[in-house]
This record gives C-alpha cells, sequence and structure tokens, in this order.
C-alpha cells in the first residue's frame, strides 16, 4: 500500500511546492536590463548579453563599460554644453558636421531599442511570436511574471491604483486652458488621423500584437491596410479611388458600393456607412473628415498626372498617385495643417451641412 501511495504523494508536493516557491524573478536580482531566467523550482540565472556587465547579477562592468563610464559627461555637462557655445554650434551647423553629429544622436538612440523586437506584453521570455512581429509594441524589458506575489514583483503595493484615479489626478484640468501654440481639434484629429495608419492594435490576438504590419507611414488608413481591402476601395479607372458625389460634392462611397468591414455602430445601416481605408474612421467626424480630404486629394492628384502621362493606365496611375500622397503630404505632416486649414474648413463646413440635411449621422 505504503508503495501504490508514494507517487501520490511526492506528485502532492511538487504540486504543493510548485505552488507556494515563490519566482525568484519576482525579486528583480539581475540588474544593468540583465534577463532573469528562472531554473527549477527557486533558482535563478541572469543573462548579461550585451548588457556591458557580467557576473551573476550582472553587476560587474566590462572593460569597455569602464571606459565608457570614465569618459560619458554627466547630464548637467552635456546640458551646459548644449546651451552655451554659439560659436561653435554655428560651425557645426553650417559644415558637414551637422548631418555627421545628427547621424550619431539618430543612431545612437534608435540603438536603445533592440531591433528585431524581443519581449511584447504576451511574451516575458524571448520567442519567434515577438521576434517576428514587427510592431510598435516592443518591450526593452520583459513584463513582470506573472506568479509573482505583487503586481510589480516583490515590492509596491498589492493593488495597482484605479487608472481612472490616475486619470483624474494628473488629467482632469478643472478650468479650460487654450493652448498657447494656437492649435485647434483640427489638430487633434489630424494626429489621429495620422496615428492611425500604424498604431492598429489587433485586439482579437492581443495587446502585443498589431494590424498595421506594412511599411508605418504607407497610408494604409486611406487604402486599406490589406490588398484585398484596397483592391475594394480602388474605382479601378484613371488609379482613382471609389466615390460618391453629395450635393455635388466627393465624400468616401458606403459599404454598398465599396464592401469593406468598417466598425461602425449596429443601429448605422450599411447606405450610411462610409468605406474608408481605415475601419475605425468612420466612428469619429473629424476622422471622416480627413479621409474625405485624403480621397479628394488622391482623386485630384490623379486627374493631373493623367493629364501629364496619358499613356499611363489605371496601375500606374493609382501607384504614383498613392506615392505621392505618401510622399508629399503626410511626410509634410507637421506642415501640412498650417498651410491647408482653409481647405480642412471647406470640408468641415461640407460636414456640418451633411449632418444638418440629415445626409450623415
Ligand atoms: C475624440 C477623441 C478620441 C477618442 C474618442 C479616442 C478613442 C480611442 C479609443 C477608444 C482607443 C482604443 C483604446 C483601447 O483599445 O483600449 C484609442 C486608441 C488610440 N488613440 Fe485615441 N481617441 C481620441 C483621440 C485621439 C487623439 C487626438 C490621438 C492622437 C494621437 C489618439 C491616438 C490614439 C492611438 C495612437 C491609439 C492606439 C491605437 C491602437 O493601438 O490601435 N486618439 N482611442
Amino acid at each position: 500500500m505504503l508503495s501504490l501511495h508514494q507517487p501520490l504523494c511526492l506528485c502532492l508536493v511538487n504540486r504543493l511546492r510548485n505552488r507556494y516557491a515563490m519566482n525568484p524573478c519576482c525579486y528583480y536580482p539581475c540588474q544593468n536590463r540583465g534577463i532573469c531566467v528562472r531554473y527549477g523550482l527557486d533558482r535563478y540565472e541572469c543573462d548579461c548579453t550585451r548588457t556591458g556587465f557580467y557576473g551573476e547579477n550582472c553587476t560587474i562592468p566590462e572593460f569597455w563599460t569602464r571606459v565608457y563610464r570614465l569618459l560619458k559627461p554627466s547630464p548637467n555637462i552635456v546640458h551646459y554644453i548644449l546651451t552655451h557655445f554659439d560659436w561653435l554650434w554655428d560651425i557645426i551647423n553650417r559644415t558637414f558636421l551637422r548631418d555627421w553629429l545628427m547621424h550619431k544622436v539618430l543612431t545612437v538612440r534608435a540603438n536603445l531599442i533592440p531591433s528585431p523586437p524581443t519581449y511584447n506584453s504576451k511574451y516575458d521570455y524571448l520567442n519567434w511570436e515577438a521576434y517576428s512581429n514587427i510592431t510598435y509594441y516592443t518591450r526593452i524589458l520583459p513584463p513582470v511574471p506573472q506568479d509573482c506575489p505583487l503586481p510589480m514583483g516583490t515590492k509596491g503595493k498589492i493593488k495597482l491604483p484605479d487608472p481612472k484615479l490616475l486619470a483624474e489626478k494628473f488629467l482632469l484640468r478643472q478650468n479650460f486652458r487654450p493652448d498657447p501654440q494656437g492649435t485647434n481639434l483640427m489638430f487633434a484629429f489630424f494626429a489621429q488621423h495620422f496615428t492611425h495608419q500604424f498604431f492598429k492594435t489587433h485586439n482579437h490576438i492581443g495587446l502585443g500584437f498589431t494590424k498595421g504590419l506594412a511599411h508605418g507611414v504607407d497610408a494604409g488608413h486611406v487604402y486599406g491596410d490589406t490588398l484585398d481591402r484596397q483592391l475594394d476601395l480602388r474605382l479601378h479607372k484613371d488609379g482613382k479611388l471609389k466615390y460618391q458625389v453629395v450635393n455635388g460634392e466627393m465624400y468616401p462611397p458606403t459599404v454598398l458600393d465599396a464592401p469593406v468591414k468598417m466598425s461602425y455602430p449596429p443601429s448605422v445601416p450599411p447606405e450610411q456607412q462610409l468605406a474608408i481605408g481605415q475601419e475605425v474612421f468612420g466612428l469619429l467626424p473629424g476622422l471622416s473628415m480627413y479621409a474625405t480630404l485624403w480621397l479628394r486629394e488622391h482623386n485630384r492628384v490623379c486627374d493631373i498626372l493623367k493629364q501629364e502621362h496619358p499613356t499611363w493606365g489605371d496601375e500606374q496611375l493609382f501607384q504614383t498617385t498613392r506615392l505621392i500622397i505618401i510622399g508629399t503630404d503626410f511626410l509634410k505632416s507637421c506642415g501640412f495643417y498650417f498651410a491647408w486649414e482653409p481647405l480642412v474648413d471647406i470640408i468641415y463646413d461640407c460636414y456640418k451641412n451633411l449632418y444638418q440635411n440629415g445626409q450623415l449621422q
């Protein structure tokens, strides 16, 4: 009998140990961005690869780390140099040194971010999914292990603060403060419209994943993030995008004409759903307004190109116009708002009329 019970006991003991052994990585023993890897139940090892440190907890600096630390000026000295010596900065700005220095600054800063990506919010260990997931959601440090006793590992509060409380404490304003730079809601909508071409969390798969897998600033929010979507949105004539004319003016087509998936509240019938590259751009008037602006701009450029290049077919006209839209318009996005503000006002008025006439809801 005893021998029959033995495996059962062992199994129970193991399970209990498993349950109650504290994951040592919850103590964050690895320093200087070393990665904690759990061994067995209560052991760990620090992976100090490319940290510039070694030792059990990645605390001993390597030779070049020592040299770097010795030579690296303190933040105060850097600040002093950057804000004084006008003559030096004049020389730098007027010569090849400016390009050289900017290149160095940008590459040094960019190298701080691991590429290809290492971790993301789903994975706290190295794996192919995180590596091959070309998103903007990479993490430099893995998330807190899930089996830690406290949300931040072993230190901090038992519960994380209520996000609503944080938002109220840090963001909520009691009094209206006009933007000192004189921007308005249209600027916020432009930023929202622009960023939603590459920030597209794939909520169904998980927070660490994106639907925007293309180049980034690719105008996917105008043309769709897949070829299928793009083809549905295109008129297939003269390079243009599909459109509808309301009161003599050009607007995005409805989903009846361009059958792409859009996120609208269930109460909005298909004949009132606008078909746009980005599926959520029907949800806010400002986003639909900018979608209309880019649709009109695309089709306007197509007309000009067709005049200039009467031999070009639909495909070449479309592709070249897309490049122009991405390059000329989006990369100049900061200048855009101020240069095109009058046009934005006109389109805003059109939308207001459509709402008032009940043609849009
Ligand atoms: C009327 C104003 C706005 C509303 C109602 C709104 C609403 C939302 C909502 C509901 C989400 C999804 C949050 C989630 O999935 O947990 C979101 C995400 C986001 N919002 Fe806004 N937002 C507004 C303005 C802005 C503005 C002005 C920007 C400017 C940059 C912006 C940028 C973003 C970005 C980048 C995301 C993440 C998108 C993603 O990863 O898929 N939003 N917003």
